[in-house]
């Protein structure tokens, strides 16, 4: 029993091919981005990962680019000096000096700001960066890891992720299927679960009737594996299954019914090593909806604005009502060119 095996539990064919390749690139240091829905066990992939290669003893550092506000990002990610801006009252080193010789997972990668995403690019050719106000240098050693419940290539149509960017990072793609494609695995996951909570509590083995598990095994899992660890341990606890089966069957109806959007979120990208053709999902994400919205509005605003100005910039920031750079940002963001 290999690392993989104690790290991950599963046995049906996806699960098995997504162990094979940890294995097989555990020591290649090429970049991976894994990708799958919420709570297919992303996180757990990469710490497989780090921990089946030869950098485990060192750090395993994560940075959630969804969970940090844009503009401390960049901070976070490469650090700063002393003095670099205001509040900045102690050089800090950034996450991937803390990885140096170790793994960075850059988790939430489809949420990164398009001007820090070319950065990245840069740091990802050397990885030779400088903190925030600093005059050096510094060069790390480290693996990276990214992860995704997006569709990175439907980003890059929407021109809201680096397509270079995508391709430097997409070397090696993991998908990690959602459960209710391998519900051979649930039961393993109950009787894990069960018994790292009762160990928890300090309670006895727990068990759960033949209705109960093949009730778990119909169910479509919106959340994944997190939904269904959660679940087991609130069964658990309160010992409720009667009032939790009338809201899951309720859940199932109205998701069948098609009145509650789920959270999948992950078609085909072709160059995923181990992933079978599946369909789009019907309907995209609100947030992607919106964020596509705004930039559309930006892009067609900003445009009129500068095509007024004859493309002077200072003119068209002042009408605009935003400061100079922040309309050079757009233009950059939005990729917007004059038209002679
Ligand atoms: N194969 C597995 N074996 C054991 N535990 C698992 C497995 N897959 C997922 N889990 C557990 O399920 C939970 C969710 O996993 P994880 O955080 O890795 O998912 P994720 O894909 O990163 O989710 P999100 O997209 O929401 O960040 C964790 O508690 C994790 O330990
Ligand atoms: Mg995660």
């Amino acid at each position: 029993m290999d690392v993989c095996d104690q790290i991950l539990v599963g046995n049906s064919h996806a699960i098995l091919r997504v162990k094979e390749l940890i294995r097989q690139v555990a020591n290649s240091d090429l970049n991976v981005v894994l990708c799958g829905e919420s709570g297919v066990g992303k996180e757990l992939v990469a710490q497989a990962l780090h921990l089946s290669s030869n950098r485990k003893g060192k750090p395993f550092v994560k940075v959630n680019c969804a969970a940090i506000p844009n503009e401390l990002l960049e901070s976070e990610l490469f650090g700063y000096e002393r003095g670099a801006f205001t509040g900045a009252d102690k050089t800090k080193p950034g996450k991937f000096e803390l990885a140096h010789n170790g793994t960075i997972l850059l988790d939430e990668i489809g949420d990164m700001p398009l001007l820090l995403q070319s950065k990245m690019l840069q740091v990802l050719q050397d990885f030779q960066f400088s903190r925030l106000g600093a005059k050096n240098d510094v060069k790390v050693n480290c693996w990276v890891l990214a992860s995704t419940n997006h569709d990175l290539e439907q980003d890059v149509r929407d021109r809201l992720f680096r397509e270079d960017l995508y391709y430097r990072l997409n070397i090696i793609s993991i998908f990690i299927p959602p459960l209710r494609e391998r519900p051979e695995d649930i039961d393993l996951f109950i009787d894990y679960f069960a018994g790292q909570f009762a160990r928890k509590i300090e309670s006895p083995i727990f068990e759960f009737s033949a209705h109960v598990r093949d009730f778990l095994r119909q169910y479509s899992w919106p959340g994944n594996v997190r939904e269904l660890k959660n679940m087991v341990e609130r069964l658990m606890l309160l010992g409720d299954w009667r009032t939790l089966e009338e809201e899951l069957l309720a859940r199932e109806t109205r998701r069948i019914n098609g009145h509650e959007l789920t959270t999948h979120t992950s078609p085909p990208t072709p160059n995923d090593l181990n992933r079978e053709k599946k369909p789009k999902p019907k309907f995209p994400r609100l947030k992607d909806v919106k964020k596509k919205a705004v930039h559309e509005a930006e892009g067609k605003l900003i445009s009129e604005v500068l095509r007024e100005t004859d493309w002077n910039r200072k003119r068209a920031a002042e009408i605009l009502q935003v400061s100079y750079k922040a309309l050079l940002y757009k233009i950059k963001e939005l990729k917007l060119r004059r038209e002679d």
